[in-house]
């Protein structure tokens, strides 16, 4: 199903970026499988996830690049910034010093 040109475009090419904008339908997109036969490990990988996304922005840091949050927020699923201002993801290197961040001490 996942390879099936008739539900995706370029089914065989890695473009994670296709979901950013929609949620795939929940019909065309089972990468646990589907039913009461599926994944055993399926939460505790999306935790894996979690964690592996939080172990990396912890090592980086956001700036923003277009102005500066002036503190207007609006309401919408909760409060945004209002304009939403840009910002970029730096990683830190990789070097002796990481070993030291790891250990769950704030920088
Ligand atoms: C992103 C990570 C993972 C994906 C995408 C994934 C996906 C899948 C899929 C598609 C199946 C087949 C389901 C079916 O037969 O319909 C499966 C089965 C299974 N997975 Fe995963 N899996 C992941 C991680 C894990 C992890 C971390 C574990 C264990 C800690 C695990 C344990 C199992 C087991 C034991 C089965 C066989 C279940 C059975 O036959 O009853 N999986 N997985």
């Amino acid at each position: 199903m996942h390879h099936d040109p008739a539900l995706w475009t370029d089914p065989d090419e890695f473009r994670p970026e296709r979901f950013l904008h929609e949620r795939p339908p929940a019909q065309q997109y089972l990468p646990f499988g589907g039913g009461p036969h599926q994944c055993l490990g399926r939460q505790f990988s999306l935790l894996e996830a979690v964690t592996a996304v939080v172990t990396i922005l912890r090592q980086g840091k956001f700036e923003l690049t277009s102005g500066q949050f002036g503190g207007r927020l609006r309401p919408a699923i909760a409060l945004e910034p209002d304009p939403h201002p840009r910002a970029v993801f730096s990683l830190h290197r990789a070097g002796p010093g990481m070993a030291a961040d790891h250990d769950g001490t704030a920088r």
